[in-house]
Order: C-alpha cells, then sequence, then structure tokens
C-alpha cells in the first residue's frame, strides 16, 4: 500500500460456503488490483462480528483492528444476497458497527438477487446517505447459477458490467478521497469540516 493507493474494503456480507457474492467481490478485487488499488477483504463468514451492542461495541477487544481496517478505507465494496428484498443481516449488522468512517467516502452495492436486488440496493444508499457517505449512482445484480456457476462469473455480460464498475470505482473513489483529505486538512466550510480533528 502506498500513500496515494486508493484502499478498499470488500466486505462479502454472505456467510453461504459457496456464496455467489463472495464470487464476485473477489473478481472485482483483482480487478481493482490489476487497477493499483489495494483491497482488502472482510468476509463476515470468516471474521464473525459480534451483534451490535450500543453499549458494548467499542469495549470489544477486537474491535480496534476492525475499526483501524473501516477507516483506513477510501471505497466500501458491499456484497450482501437479497433476503426479503433487503441486505443479509451480516451486512446490517456490520454497518451498524460504524458511522462517522464511512462520512465521505464511497459505497459501491453488489447485491445477489434473482430479482435485479433493487430494494437492497436502495437500502445501502439508504446507509451512506446516513453516514454522510457516497454512493455509486448505481449498484450491481447477478443471478446465481446463471451470472455465477461452478464457482466462476460464467456470464459475458457481467463480466463487462464489473469492469466497468472497477474502472467507475477507482476514478470517483480516487476523486472523493482527494477531496475528503482536502477537506479534512483545510480550513473551509463543507460537512466535513466537523470531522476534522
Ligand atoms: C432467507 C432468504 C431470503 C431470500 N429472499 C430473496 C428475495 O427476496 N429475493 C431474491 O431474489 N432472492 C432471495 N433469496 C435468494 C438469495 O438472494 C440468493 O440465493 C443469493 O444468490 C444468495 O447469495 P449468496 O450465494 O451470496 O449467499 C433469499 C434467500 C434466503 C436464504
Amino acid at each position: 500500500m502506498t500513500e496515494s493507493q486508493l484502499n478498499v474494503l470488500s466486505v462479502v456480507g454472505s456467510l453461504r460456503r459457496n456464496s455467489v457474492t463472495r464470487v464476485v467481490l473477489n473478481y472485482v478485487t483483482d480487478l481493482l488490483e490489476d487497477r493499483g488499488c489495494a483491497v482488502d477483504l472482510l468476509d463476515l463468514a470468516d471474521e464473525e462480528l459480534p451483534l451490535y451492542n450500543p453499549d458494548a461495541a467499542y469495549s470489544r477487544p477486537q474491535f480496534p483492528g476492525l475499526r483501524g481496517r473501516v477507516e483506513q478505507a477510501d471505497v466500501y465494496l458491499l456484497g450482501t444476497p437479497d433476503y426479503h428484498g433487503s441486505i443479509s443481516s451480516p451486512m446490517k449488522n456490520f454497518l451498524d458497527h460504524f458511522w462517522h468512517e464511512f462520512a465521505g467516502k464511497l459505497f459501491v452495492p453488489l447485491v445477489a438477487s434473482h430479482e435485479k436486488g433493487l430494494t437492497a440496493i436502495d437500502q445501502l444508499r439508504t446507509v451512506a446517505r446516513q453516514c454522510y457517505a457516497w454512493a455509486l449512482p448505481y449498484g450491481l445484480s447477478f443471478v446465481e447459477k446463471v451470472d455465477v456457476q461452478s464457482g466462476v462469473v460464467a456470464e459475458q455480460k457481467l463480466k463487462d458490467r464489473l469492469n466497468l464498475l472497477a474502472r467507475d470505482v477507482q476514478v470517483y473513489g480516487s476523486l472523493l478521497s482527494g477531496q475528503r483529505k482536502a477537506d479534512l486538512a483545510g480550513s473551509d466550510a463543507g460537512f466535513l469540516a466537523q470531522y476534522r480533528r
């Protein structure tokens, strides 16, 4: 990782062993690394996060490590299965643990769904708004056993859209990250002024 590198936290919000969300996030990780980004994988199936409890969250011993990783990221790739038209509970739980860490950063919604995942994408955009984060103006959804088969991204159309997404993540993530750092370091008015230390 270098000072100018874009830091991406890739969050897998499915606990399923053969998760297609995980396959797609790994695919995007490779694309982003090819573009020079540093990608940190947070797979919630491997790194179990305690259920958010406002009284306990910040005192848990394992928490500072993850908090540092979340703070370091400029971009959050948020991959979730569509559960009842919603984001998964592990993803919601992850998001509940943090708020000001997200301010001025970019959310990127990726949803495994048979129904385009629009409501889950909207929920991620709502969380972004509540936490003063930006959201990519579009999200991507994909269908198990169609777009992802036997553990790999199978459809060329999805590959093309993921390529486009990786390009936008790198370009807009970098622009937003540069402006966020300048705003935090500066003295001008703006929504990030309240996050200066
Ligand atoms: C509890 C539950 C609820 C689900 N609800 C929906 C739904 O509302 N719409 C949908 O398209 N798929 C729904 N699904 C299907 C999953 O979104 C789909 O299997 C997805 O590909 C799983 O992603 P994963 O392999 O990354 O876990 C549901 C699955 C489960 C287990």
